[in-house]
């Protein structure tokens, strides 16, 4: 298989030194992926072997097949730390059990239920941002805290006390470094065994952070069991089985009262913070970028603009999730961001039993590394792919690429569960910012999307923080009258 010099036991060690000390990661997986592009390429050490997978394909083969949803250590692991054992890095029985008990969490019916909340929490984002006005401003962190609100009111159906708000706080002020930290140490051969790594300030950074955020989400779901164990007790006819509606905290906690479900009081908790740090960052990270190129496309921003004044045309009108469904110019400008800029450029799977992928033998133990940012971006499957074009994604040119070439929330079995509500939070943070202020450009120099600096954190980021310059739009409009 063709992939850069490999030795004995160190494997193709220069590469690995390359990714762990060259600052931009994603540039070094593509300086190691580019000779051979588009075949199956290999990096290698300690005698296990890591193929990197390019073609449309090759990822429909691997990600339609039941056998290869096992998550390597490798990336997986280091996220422990924060995410546990939940649905996002566990594998085999227990994470096929947890996953069919989340999934119903994120039914349409139960997200019906969420409009509001969402409307009310992306509000105050408003004043956040007008303090603001006039700079360059990465709306990110500012975001971050407001999905974190979102999650705690929607997925825990919880309040949020003083004690919440100030955890939250803290979180959202640490998460970028931990995301670093954990990026860190993946790349890092070096800092793989638990021994070396237990020793580092990172470690010490990412117990700190584990320790916070286990605080915030047991008193959460203490509140909520004891809310729920409560009702039950009031009411001899209470229904506490009618999973339809239910929040992703109310169903796990009900069920398991009711004997209906098979995981403990501890799997719930670690599920729920799975799903806390599962869903807090990657809404933003979406939705920053987005305004970042709709600062440099104001034929877009005007489109994307008259769209919302159409659907919420009234200040105090109540959001509904069809409000949300009728933004279909919205859909096609957040798909073509995930497309040149997708919140995973590469995901990992195990192999458990050997296998072929183009003829070529792929022995159990070898990770599989899918390049999703590579079929995004390559002219074999999306043409002018560096022209940021929402239209590409018109229903009527659904047949033009590969439906294996655009995976922003993977697919098939280890798919993103939390997909649907992803999509609301992405959506509310754009009508609530964009009603508000018209994005114009920041003064970096940068003019098109396709000079966009993106390096990879475990999840892919925009160097320097995506900056835009946000006007109100009343004084926007005086001014151009
Ligand atoms: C724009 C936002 C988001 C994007 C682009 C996104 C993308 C993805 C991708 C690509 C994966 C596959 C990861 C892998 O195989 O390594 C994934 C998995 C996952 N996502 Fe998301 N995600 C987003 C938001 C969310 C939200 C809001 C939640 C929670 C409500 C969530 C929960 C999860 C979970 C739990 C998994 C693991 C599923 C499993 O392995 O069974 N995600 N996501």
């Amino acid at each position: 298989m063709a992939g850069p010099v490999s030795m004995p036991v160190i494997g193709t060690v220069f590469q690995w030194y390359a990714l762990a000390t060259q600052k931009n990661c994603l540039q070094t997986m593509q300086a190691i992926i580019e000779p051979h592009w588009p075949q199956l390429s290999r990096l290698s050490l300690l005698n296990r072997l890591y193929v990197i997978v390019n073609d449309a394909d090759h990822l429909e083969k691997v990600l339609r097949d039941r056998d290869l949803t096992t998550k390597p250590w490798f990336f997986y692991g280091p996220l422990k730390g924060v995410l546990k054992d939940g649905i996002f890095t566990n594998n085999g029985s227990t994470w096929e059990a947890h996953r069919t008990a989340i999934t119903p969490a994120f039914h349409r019916q139960v997200l019906e239920g969420y409009a509001e909340i969402l409307k009310e929490e992306s509000l105050k984002i408003t004043n956040d941002i007008s303090n603001f006005i006039g700079t360059d401003l990465d709306c990110r962190e500012i975001m971050t805290r407001c999905t974190s609100l979102i999650s705690v009111r929607t997925m825990f159906s919880s309040s949020i006390d003083k004690e919440d708000q100030t955890d939250v706080d803290e979180l959202v002020e640490e998460i970028d470094r931990i995301v670093t930290n954990i990026n860190q140490r993946s790349v890092n051969p070096l800092l793989w065994p638990d021994w070396i790594y237990e020793r580092t300030q990172m470690y010490q950074k990412e117990i700190e952070f584990g320790g916070k955020a286990t605080k915030l989400i047991e008193r959460i779901v203490h509140r909520k069991t004891t809310e729920i164990n409560q009702r039950a007790t009031w009411s001899q006819t209470a229904k506490l089985g009618c999973k339809d509606k239910k929040s992703l905290l109310d169903m796990l906690v009900e069920r398991k009262l009711m004997g209906e479900l098979d995981m403990t009081a501890e799997d719930i908790l670690i599920e729920a913070t799975t799903m806390f740090g599962s869903a807090i960052h990657t809404p933003p990270l979406t939705a920053t970028f987005i305004l970042k190129v709709l600062s440099l496309r104001p034929d877009i921003q005007e489109r994307v603009y008259a769209e919302i004044c159409n659907v919420f045309h009234e200040e105090q009108k109540e959001w509904s999730y069809d409000d949300l469904s009728r933004l279909q110019y919205m859909d096609r400008v957040i798909n073509e961001a995930l497309r040149m800029f997708p919140v995973a450029p590469f995901i990992l799977r195990e192999v458990k039993k050997d296998m072929e992928i183009d003829n070529k033998h792929i022995p159990a133990g070898t990770v599989l590394m899918l390049n999703l940012m590579g079929v995004h971006r390559s002219a074999r499957y999306h043409k002018n792919p560096l022209h940021f074009d929402p239209d590409r994604f018109l229903p009527e040119r659904a047949g033009d690429f590969h439906p294996y070439s655009f995976l922003p929330f993977s697919s098939g079995p280890r798919n993103c569960v939390g997909q649907p509500l992803a999509w609301m939070m992405v959506k509310t943070l754009l009508v609530t910012t964009l009603r508000a202020f018209e994005i114009f450009p920041a003064a970096d120099g940068v003019t098109d999307p396709s000079q966009f600096e993106v390096n990879m954190d475990l999840m892919i980021n925009y160097v320097g923080g995506a900056k835009v310059r946000l006007v109100p739009r009343k004084a926007s409009l005086a001014a151009r009258e």
